[in-house]
C-alpha cells in the first residue's frame, strides 16, 4: 500500500482515504481529508494570504472614504490589491488537487468549460467570511443601495487558454456586485472589455479596457455588459464570486429592468457585441465557427428598444431570419 494524501501535514494511508470518501454524501465531504491546503476551508483572512493594503481599505470604506489603493479605473468600475501572491498559488494548488482526485466537477455556467465552483469544494464559509468582512464594506460605499447587504453567493474559478476556452462572450453576469480576483498564472492578452448597463440607451457602447494583474480584483455591477478578451498565450486563472442582495431582487427597480429598457442611441459598437444574445449580430460581424444556433435564442435589443436606423428584419424578428451581412 502506498501513502495517501496529506492531510493537515500528516499522511493518509490510500485505504483509509478510500473509507472516508466510501461514507461521504457529497463531493464536498467526500473531499474533506483530501485537501491540500486545509487553511482555505478554516479562513482566508490571514495576513500572509490578504494584500498589504487591504484592511486599510476595507476600514476607509467603513468609514464611507475611498482609500487611495481602491483605484476607480472608469464609472462603475473599480479594482484593488486583493491577495497575495502566496494565497493566488494555493488557491490554484487546491483547485488542481481537487481535479486530480477525480471527484465531479461542475462548471460554473455554460459559458465555461474548464472552471470549477469552488463552493462546491467546502469554501463556501470561508468566502461568506471574506464576502461579509471585506466585499460588503467596500460595495456598501461603491453601491449605497444595490451593495447594501449580501445575502449568498455564487464563487468559482474560471480558466482560459488559447487551446481551451480563449475568451467569454459579452454579457451580464446573474449577480447585483462582482468581485473578480486574477489568480494568474503567466498569459498575454485575455483583458476585460466592458460596456454600459443592460437596459441602458449606450448598454452596447465601449466604456472601458481593464488589464488584469495578479491578486488584483475589479468589482462591477453584475448587470454591466463585459466579456473576457481572447488570451493570446499562457494560462489565466480566476476567482470570480457573484454576490446575491435578495432585498435589491425583491425591489420594483430590479422586478421592472425589463420593462424599463431604454432604446438605444445607436448601433452598437464591435467590440460589444454578442454572439450568444444579440439579434444583430451579423449585421457587423460573422458568428464564430459552431455558434451560428445561437442566433434562434438572441434576444438583444428588445424591439421596443431597437436603435432608428436598426433594419425591420431585425427589428421584427426575434431571430436572425433573413438578416444579411452588412457590407
Ligand atoms: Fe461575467
Amino acid at each position: 500500500m502506498g501513502l495517501g494524501v496529506s492531510v493537515g501535514g500528516k499522511q493518509v494511508p490510500n485505504a483509509l482515504k478510500r473509507f472516508a470518501t466510501s461514507l461521504a454524501t457529497s463531493p464536498e465531504e467526500a473531499y474533506v481529508p483530501l485537501r491540500k491546503t486545509p487553511e482555505l476551508f478554516s479562513s482566508l483572512l490571514r495576513d500572509e494570504w490578504l494584500a498589504p493594503t487591504l484592511m486599510e481599505v476595507v476600514a476607509a470604506a467603513r468609514e464611507g472614504k475611498m482609500h487611495p489603493g481602491l483605484k476607480k479605473e472608469a464609472e462603475g468600475i473599480y479594482s484593488f490589491e486583493l491577495f497575495t501572491p502566496k494565497f493566488c498559488r494555493a488557491l490554484l494548488d487546491e483547485v488542481d488537487n481537487y481535479f486530480e482526485t477525480g471527484l465531479p466537477v461542475r462548471r460554473p455556467n455554460s459559458m465555461n468549460n474548464y472552471g470549477l465552483i469552488v463552493n462546491e469544494i467546502g469554501m463556501k464559509p470561508t468566502i461568506t467570511e471574506l464576502q461579509q468582512s471585506v466585499l460588503l464594506p467596500i460595495a456598501k460605499l461603491l453601491w449605497p443601495k444595490i451593495g447594501a447587504a449580501f445575502h449568498s453567493h455564487h464563487s468559482f474559478m474560471v480558466q482560459y487558454r488559447s487551446t481551451e476556452d480563449a475568451g467569454l462572450d459579452l454579457h451580464t453576469d446573474d449577480s447585483d456586485v462582482t468581485f473578480n480576483v486574477c489568480l494568474g498564472e503567466e498569459f498575454t492578452g485575455a483583458g476585460l472589455t466592458f460596456c454600459g448597463y443592460m437596459g441602458a440607451h449606450d448598454h452596447r457602447h465601449f466604456s472601458y479596457a481593464y488589464q488584469h494583474e495578479k491578486g488584483r480584483a475589479v468589482v462591477h455591477l453584475g448587470s454591466r455588459r463585459h466579456g473576457a478578451d481572447d488570451i493570446q498565450t499562457g494560462t489565466r486563472r480566476n476567482l470570480i464570486i457573484w454576490n446575491h442582495n435578495m432585498q435589491h431582487r425583491q425591489s420594483r427597480e430590479y422586478a421592472m429592468r425589463m420593462y424599463d429598457y431604454q432604446q438605444e442611441s445607436g448601433p452598437p459598437d464591435k467590440r460589444c457585441l454578442s454572439f450568444t444574445h444579440d439579434r444583430d449580430y451579423p449585421l457587423y460581424k460573422d458568428y464564430p465557427p459552431g455558434t451560428e444556433d445561437n442566433s434562434k435564442r438572441a434576444w438583444c435589443p428588445p424591439p421596443a428598444a431597437c436603435y432608428d436606423t436598426m433594419s425591420d428584419d431585425i427589428r421584427n424578428s426575434r431571430t436572425r431570419g433573413p438578416v444579411k451581412k452588412k457590407t
